[in-house]
């Protein structure tokens, strides 16, 4: 159905709505009406922009009419306390539902796991019903409207948004807002010849426009998907395929396509999804001669998308996975002016990656730098701050940052796959390398963070370290000590808080066999899991210290996210740069964290005005006479 033929379903909807929903409508058109209107113009035109508006309202409305009180309720209480996502208490946890627990019931019946470590937002993996076979972990969706049968149903999902938000702890789910798979029905009717959906895509009759496009585009899967186009020859067309052949990329161009996503969307909202991870954002809009990623159309969709969320669904907020340079990065969390949202939060890339490189080297400066370098973003929106995730990393270090610390770039991402896969001499990682690319020379790495960091080297058979591993142990811990202090809502990735090793036997399972990410996604071990109370397992070493920090983090004013983040020189902290340093809230807060393999001494006078007292640390961590003294590896947050 497209846009032109439901002329008029906007009165039908707005009609159909009683004297609540009609008040609460015509407050969120007076607050998002106009963004929506003025995104929808800058991007399909001053002509075509009135219909599509139209439609995007009707869908709000028949929205809002369906919205279940509990989740009028969320949308009161978030109207309340606007910033609620920036606040301590927000921790996250990222699983896939199956790993975790088998299903969607299974995650249920683990709530109170999570609530052990103090979470407050789950994000579950994509859970919707993807194409059969290979399917990129999910993110080749089939059915928008389905989950994933082997989780569960919509109903069961709608009972776990339930279960969880009594327990205060919001579901955040993926939308894979970029592309569908080539098996759903949008893209199975373009195969059939229906005009109306083969114009969801993007379709070349010969090779000339493909090779035009590809001069300026990256690859992001080299070795298994080269190039951004697959033949398919059903349509007698090249289709943009940007990830996998079966990812067919959307042609937001067609207003259609967005109508029909923010469908999509809505009906999860209104299931309870509170947190929308909006995958993949950045290619979201093409241009020939430009890199086809973060283009203003991008934003302009996104920030139409979440004025019709603030109408229909006002109480849900958005997640930008963008996994671009700092400065497009921080664009997705718009201009900090409210009445033209974006994102709310978005993926901290850059963090992520800083910590890995300063985890090799030993040396803060780099971290330093390039994190002070960040554009600030809008006080009223938040980093997501991480360790790990489902992904590969790619060493995102720009080559000026690496200069004004006088390193090599290219030498130095060579290096950090080096070092990560274990072929630097002496390293400890664990890890594999991920699509190696011989035109770039670029590679990534995979693996789980307690393999990348030490912990399964110091485990190796003959060569168990008990030594290694209490150093292992304190940096993966101090790693998360930053994700839980510097800025933003720390997620845990499922397995972490205990340590999981690499999943060696990935590819047991044909359909991820040639994808080593899956190195890090491991089933949960629960077996595992139940040592956490055992203070002298490995288990119970990590998990006790999680909830430290959880528990510290919701204790301290200073950590909400309505207050800046300082960076300070390492050099100033300590001449040797291994120190990285920051202030929170003016002087309230201050955190320290040692990257050097020796003891570093610091003189807080050199660091704050104020007197601090030590709150969280590592054992070991001293504080005398102004001067803190951090074992290698260790961490310490002081307090005013
Ligand atoms: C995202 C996901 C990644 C996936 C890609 C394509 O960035 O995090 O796992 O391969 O998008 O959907
Ligand atoms: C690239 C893409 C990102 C994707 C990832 C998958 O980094 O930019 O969107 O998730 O590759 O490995």
């Amino acid at each position: 159905m497209s846009g032109r033929q439901i002329a008029g379903a906007l009165d039908v909807a707005v009609a159909s709505l009683d004297d609540a929903a009609r008040t609460r409508y015509d407050a969120g058109v007076a607050d998002a009406g106009d963004d929506l209107r003025e995104a929808i113009a800058l991007v399909y035109g001053d002509a075509a922009a009135p219909g599509v508006v139209d439609e995007l309202l009707a869908l709000a409305a028949l929205t809002l009419a369906e919205r279940k009180p509990a989740l009028q309720a969320v949308d009161a209480r978030r109207a309340g306390d606007p910033q609620w996502f920036q606040h301590t208490r927000m921790i996250g946890y990222v699983a896939y539902a199956d790993r975790f627990a088998g299903d969607l019931n299974g995650v249920g019946r683990h709530i109170d796991y999570l609530a052990e470590l103090g979470v407050s937002y789950l994000h579950l993996m994509p859970l919707l019903q993807p194409r059969d076979g290979e399917n990129d972990g999910g993110y080749a969706v089939a059915d928008y409207a389905a989950v994933d049968p082997r989780l569960g149903t919509m109903d069961d999902l709608a009972s776990l948004a339930d279960e969880l938000r009594a327990k205060d702890i919001s579901l955040c789910v993926d939308l894979v807002v970029n592309h569908t798979a080539r098996e759903h029905g949008w893209a199975q009717k373009a195969m059939a010849g229906d005009e109306h959906y083969r114009r969801f895509y993007f379709t070349f009759p010969d090779h000339t426009g493909p090779a035009e496009y590809e001069r300026t585009l990256r690859e992001v899967f080299p070795e298994w998907a080269p190039g951004n186009f697959s033949w398919v020859p059903t349509m007698d067309a090249w289709v943009w395929t940007t990830f996998n052949t079966f990812q067919w990329d959307l042609d937001y161009s067609n207003p259609d396509v967005l109508v029909a996503m923010t469908s999509a969307l809505l009906h999860l909202a209104n299931q309870g999804v509170e947190i929308f991870r909006l995958d993949a954002v950045p290619f979201m809009w093409k241009e020939l001669g430009t890199s086809c990623e973060n283009l203003p159309q991008a934003h302009q969709l996104l920030r139409a998308m979440r004025a019709v969320a603030r109408i229909a669904a006002p109480g849900v907020i958005f997640k930008a996975e963008a996994i671009v340079a700092p400065d497009d990065l921080v664009q997705y969390l718009g201009t900090g002016d409210p009445s033209r949202r974006e994102c709310d939060i978005a993926y901290n890339n850059q963090l992520m990656v800083m910590l890995w490189s300063s985890i090799a080297t030993r040396d803060a400066r780099l971290m330093a730098t390039s994190l002070a370098r960040m554009t600030p973003k809008p006080d009223t929106t938040s980093w997501v701050t991480y360790v790990r995730c489902h992904d590969d990393i790619g060493w995102a270090v720009s080559d000026v940052d690496a200069a004004a610390v006088g390193w090599n770039g290219p030498a130095h991402r060579s290096f950090l796959s080096d070092f990560y896969s274990g072929a630097f001499a002496g390293s400890f990682g664990r890890g594999e390398l991920f699509q190696v690319n011989p035109a770039t020379n670029d590679s990534r790495i995979s693996g789980s963070a307690a393999s990348l960091i030490g912990i399964e080297a110091a485990l190796d058979g003959d060569a168990a370290d008990p030594v290694a591993l209490a150093r292992a142990i304190d940096r993966l811990v101090t790693a998360y000590a930053v994700a839980f202090s510097l800025g933003g809502i720390p997620l845990v990735y499922m397995g972490d808080e205990i340590g999981l090793r690499n999943d060696r036997a990935f590819a047991d399972d044909l359909t991820h066999a040639n994808d080593n990410r899956w190195l890090h996604r491991p089933a949960m071990d629960w077996v595992a899991a139940a040592r956490r109370s055992d203070p002298g397992s490995l288990e119970g070493r990590l998990f006790g210290r999680f909830r430290s920090l959880a528990a510290s983090r919701h204790r301290l004013a200073p950590l909400d996210d309505s207050t800046p983040t300082y960076v300070i020189d390492p050099e100033v902290v300590d001449p040797s740069g291994a120190v990285f340093c920051y202030r929170r809230g003016g002087s309230g807060f201050l955190a320290l964290c040692n990257f050097a393999a020796e003891e570093r001494v610091v003189d807080l006078r050199a660091v704050g005005e104020r007197p601090f007292t030590l709150d969280e640390h590592t054992d070991g961590v001293t504080l005398d006479s102004g001067q803190v003294t951090l074992p290698p590896s260790a961490f310490a947050w002081l307090v005013d």
